[in-house]
């Protein structure tokens, strides 16, 4: 696992440790370029272990800041590093929100900031995992994902597959709305990793969605259906990953995200500090600080665009059932042991949306085996999806060039041909001011060789 000493660490591992199947999961290596927090995750990890019933069969953990030695002989790399770490992230956030744009991890102007300081980096793990494990398959977890993993894949091809937990969250709860048993439902869904649309939900030979959209009252039911509101929703024709809330709530989700004190990357940032410092002085407490630090985030989730909504508290089954964890566990196995599984994940599009040529990855339903994954043939995308979709691939490719060169105009129009950003002035200055504070990129790219 790389960025190991990562605070959703334990989720996976407790993933792998309720995981009773057969072939299993023996060892986990956790990498991470810092010492202090892979004392503290490691130590995260042993109390979950020695928790459970069978201690002696969970999988075996060790800890190193050496990429090689953790890569050789591995299976799976899960990769979920923040370059630059939380106090990166609020860089991204407040040089955007300071110029009048969104700052956001994944989406807008914080996006592409995050992006060019993360793929000089994923592409040098790419490299390394190709050098050192080149049978390995790579999870990307990496934020921004759609774009980490199109970077990733000239280096190994078809054997990195990005993973969200966004998707399979919208489908299941919307199913779970209607009382679908999601487990049988198909989501027909596409887009881009955090710009996509559930445009149907098939289950005993019929498309439910048609039904969920005339109906108020399960609409509100879900925290989609609440964030954009059943009239829109009916007008639309689908259900927009919770992302897109940036976009078609444009103004109001910015101001929401201004008129906070701390941005959600400050807060973690805050709240993270605490959390680490406090487990190194206590270690023999690391797993309950960890999950009384995991109950005050997952409530903070997406708390502007709620309020933005008028949406209300997240409800338990809103966050049910897995977050990415799940869909890393369920990737995983599909693969090791040849079983068939049709999950939402983001791969090389081989023709399945039109709109867009054979190499860009997308988000789209797979059907996952011992071969890797494959897309599902889904509905095409509308004139809308098509647009924004193509819209912000451009903008994707634009900051994957201008990493992988340097090249000041390349990056000036990735900025400013985001459709949230407003103007080439502002494209300017937000690239100036990400210049003036986002330390020496040439550092990081150091630390993997
Ligand atoms: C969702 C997204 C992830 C993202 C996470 C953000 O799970 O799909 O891509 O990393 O939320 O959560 P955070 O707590 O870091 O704001
Ligand atoms: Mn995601």
């Amino acid at each position: 696992m790389l960025g190991g000493g990562g605070f959703r660490v334990p989720l996976v591992y407790q993933a792998l440790l309720s995981d009773r199947g057969e072939g299993r999961i023996t060892s986990v290596t956790l990498y991470d370029t810092d010492r202090t927090r892979l004392d503290a995750i490691t130590a995260v990890l042993k109390q979950q272990a020695d928790r459970t019933d069978d201690s002696s069969s969970a999988p075996v953990v060790t800890a190193t800041t050496d990429l090689d030695e953790a890569l050789r002989g591995t299976d799976f790399v899960f990769s979920a590093i923040r370059v630059g770490g939380l106090e990166g992230r609020t860089v991204d956030e407040r040089v955007a929100l300071d110029l009048g744009v969104l700052g956001q991890e994944t989406v807008g102007a914080g996006g592409i900031a995050y992006g060019l300081r993360t793929l000089p980096v994923a592409t040098a793990v790419a490299r390394r995992v190709a050098a050192v494990a080149p049978e390995a398959w790579v999870i990307n977890f990496t934020n921004p994902a759609g774009m980490v993993t199109e970077a990733m894949l000239p280096y190994l091809g078809d054997r990195v597959i990005g993973i969200c937990d966004s998707p399979s969250g919208l489908g299941r709860r919307a199913a779970l709305a209607l009382g679908l048993d999601a487990s049988q439902t198909f989501y027909d869904y596409a887009g881009l990793n955090h710009l996509g649309w559930l445009r149907g939900l098939q289950s005993g030979g019929v498309d439910h969605l048609p039904k969920l959209l005339a109906d108020s009252e399960s609409l509100g039911d879900f925290e989609e259906g609440r964030l954009f509101g059943a009239s829109w929703l009916r007008s639309l024709g689908a259900i927009p990953n919770e992302y897109l809330h940036y976009y078609y709530f444009a103004r109001e989700t910015l101001a929401a995200v201004q008129s906070v004190e701390k941005t959600r990357g400050k807060f973690l940032l805050d709240q993270q500090s605490d959390f680490y410092a406090e487990t190194t002085r206590r270690p023999g407490d690391a797993l309950e600080l960890w999950q009384k630090t995991r109950a005050e985030r997952e409530s903070t989730y997406m708390v502007e665009s709620r309020e933005v909504a008028d949406a209300g508290e997240r409800d338990e089954r809103d966050m049910s059932a897995g977050g990415y964890e799940q869909v890393a566990l369920s990737l995983m196995r599909a693969i090791a042991h040849n079983e068939r599984a049709s999950l939402i994940l983001n791969v090389r599009n081989r023709g399945t949306l039109r709109h867009l040529d054979d190499d860009a990855v997308v988000e789209v339903p797979c059907t996952v085996d011992a071969n890797g994954a494959r897309p599902l043939t889904v509905s095409q995308l509308t004139d809308h999806q098509a647009g924004l979709v193509s819209a912000v691939k451009a903008v994707e490719r634009s900051t994957i060039e201008a990493a992988a060169t340097g090249s000041r105009s390349t990056a000036l129009r990735a900025f400013a041909w985001h459709p949230l950003i407003d103007s080439v002035n502002t494209a300017t200055k937000l690239l100036d001011g990400y210049a003036e504070r986002l330390p020496d990129l040439a550092a990081y790219r150091s630390r993997i060789g």
